[in-house]
């Protein structure tokens, strides 16, 4: 079995997002995938979803209320084949704590979704509704490509 822990880095705002998508769909698609996410900043840690990440993924279905944000830990790069991140700023934090070995895992996201012209999920915390639209937007593009990248 594959398994993958989405990362950013409150872990309440996009990486839920994307843990719920990416669970939703690969569970529709039959892939039998690990699925986790969690935060480099401890700030959150045991916070349910921010209001607004949950409002805007119940709204197309996804449920994130049983999620609850934890720090990335250093077994997490031994543990998950693919460790992946939503922005620059989570994978160099991730590659300065993880060790040589462990880099190939840690990739982004929307590296898997190159037609999206995009390399990072824009970080909606400090911005309006429109923000966490996005997210889901680029999530769920992101989310398919990844299953169809797992089967292949
Ligand atoms: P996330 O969003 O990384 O997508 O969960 C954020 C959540 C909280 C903060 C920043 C981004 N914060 O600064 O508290």
């Amino acid at each position: 079995m594959t398994s993958v822990l989405f990362v950013c880095l409150g872990n309440i705002c996009r990486s839920p997002t994307a843990e719920a998508v990416f669970r939703a769909r690969a569970a529709a698609a039959g892939l039998d995938v690990e699925i986790d996410s969690a935060g480099t900043g401890a700030w959150h840690v045991g916070a349910e979803p921010d209001e607004r990440a949950q409002a805007a993924g119940l709204a197309r279905g996804y449920d994130l209320s049983p999620i609850r944000a934890r720090q990335v830990s250093d077994r997490d790069y031994e543990r998950f084949d693919l460790v992946l991140a939503m922005d620059h700023d989570n994978l160099a934090t991730m590659k300065s704590r993880a060790p040589r070995s462990s880099h190939k895992r840690i990739r982004l996201f929307l590296e898997f979704a190159p037609e999206l012209g995009l390399n990072a999920v824009p970080d909606p915390y400090y911005g309006g509704d429109q923000g966490f639209e996005e997210v889901l937007d680029l999530i769920e593009v992101a989310s398919d490509r990844l299953i169809a990248h797992l089967r292949s």
